[in-house]
């Protein structure tokens, strides 16, 4: 008897941003910044805030609220939650757990992952792969962030690049992709690149780290930069390569929004026209791991995909940790 190959297809987005907008002329007031220069060297012009009471968990869950309701299933079909984070509610239990028990997912297991930005992408290889093994047939995959309360606003270098926010999706198990092809890789030499030096094992929290900042975004931009644009093009050479399509046979373009030379640079070396590429920095900022979800669902809310578009997502974070994904909607 044939066996039918499985693939995983997305069925739902959705994403949530908390309300407060906070400016670059916002940060003039209280950063030795200028919105000129946020603006040239990243694009960025506001990022969000949350208010202090809400945590990771609270933007996890609308977003996946909406997710779950644009892919009109019984939340008790869902089999997995997966969510990429840096940013938890705690240091244990999971916040995907605390996200299952608010939507009352009976027949979920959950567990959070930490790719730094690329979390998403590392959530969505993984629920793909329990997809394609015949193991879930449904999976809510989020990337989830509340980066603003880990910001040292004395360290300019940092603090303007980051806001928060989320994205979820939920992934099903389909006769056709779907997810057409998915990498992620990693360089752990680049650890100390993009970190948070205290809060762990290594150095728990105590009055000097708290007086030395050390719970907050440690970031050497510049490394990091060069590196991001030659991975992220090589990546997304060979995800077509492996899906045999062209770069113009691509919809719609959605990079991880760190930087906007970033992605500028990663489109230009792939021969991209601007109108492929989608931008959302200047409103949020850096999400991290949401920043790819977001965007999916404000393409797709935009009306800028539509079924069978075939869009390339690319992310890339601390860890140092990239991937990328070929998706048909
Ligand atoms: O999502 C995870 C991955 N993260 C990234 O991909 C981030 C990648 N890196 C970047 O996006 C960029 O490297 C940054 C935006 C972080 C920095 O841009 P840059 O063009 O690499 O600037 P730089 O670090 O070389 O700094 C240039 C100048 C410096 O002044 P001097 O030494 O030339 O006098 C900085 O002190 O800009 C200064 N500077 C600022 N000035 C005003 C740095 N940050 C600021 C600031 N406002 N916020």
């Amino acid at each position: 008897m044939e066996t039918k190959a499985i693939f995983s297809k997305v069925i739902g987005i959705g994403s949530y941003a908390p309300e407060e907008r906070l400016t670059n002329i916002d940060l003039e007031k209280f950063v030795n910044t200028s919105d000129e220069w946020i603006k040239k060297r990243t694009g960025i012009e506001e990022r969000r805030r949350v208010t202090k009471d809400m945590a990771t968990s609270d933007l996890a869950l609308y977003a996946s609220r909406k997710a779950i309701e644009m892919a009109g299933i019984d939340t008790q079909e869902i089999d997995a939650v997966i969510l990429g984070t840096a940013f938890p509610d705690y240091m244990f239990p999971s916040t995907a757990c605390i996200v299952q028990k608010r939507l009352g997912l009976k027949n979920a297991f959950a567990y959070d992952l930490n790719a730094g930005c690329t979390g998403f992408i590392y959530g969505l290889m993984q629920a793909d792969v329990f997809i394609k093994s015949g193991k879930i047939k449904t999976a809510l995959v989020i990337g989830a962030e509340v980066i603003t309360k880990f910001l040292n606003w004395n360290d300019r270098t940092s603090c303007v690049l980051f806001g928060d926010g989320a994205g979820a999706v939920v992934l099903r198990a389909d006769n056709a992709p779907g997810i057409v092809n998915i990498e992620i890789k990693s360089d752990g030499v680049f650890a100390d690149l993009l970190y948070m030096p205290a809060g762990g094992s290594k150095l728990p929290a105590s009055f000097d780290t708290v007086n030395n900042n050390l719970h907050t975004v440690h970031l050497k931009g510049k490394e990091v930069f060069k590196i991001a644009v030659n991975s992220l093009t090589n990546l997304a050479i060979e995800l077509l390569k492996k899906s045999k399509m062209k770069c113009n046979e691509i919809d719609l373009f959605i990079p991880h929004q760190a930087n906007k030379r970033i992605i500028d640079a990663v489109a230009d070396k792939l021969g991209l026209n601007q109108e492929k590429v989608f931008i959302n920095i200047h409103k949020y900022g850096n999400t991290s791991a949401a920043s790819i979800p977001i965007a999916l669902d404000e393409s797709f809310r935009a009306n800028m995909l539509k079924q069978g578009d075939k869009v390339l997502i690319t992310a890339f974070g601390a860890g140092l940790t990239w991937g990328g994904a070929i998706i048909k909607l």
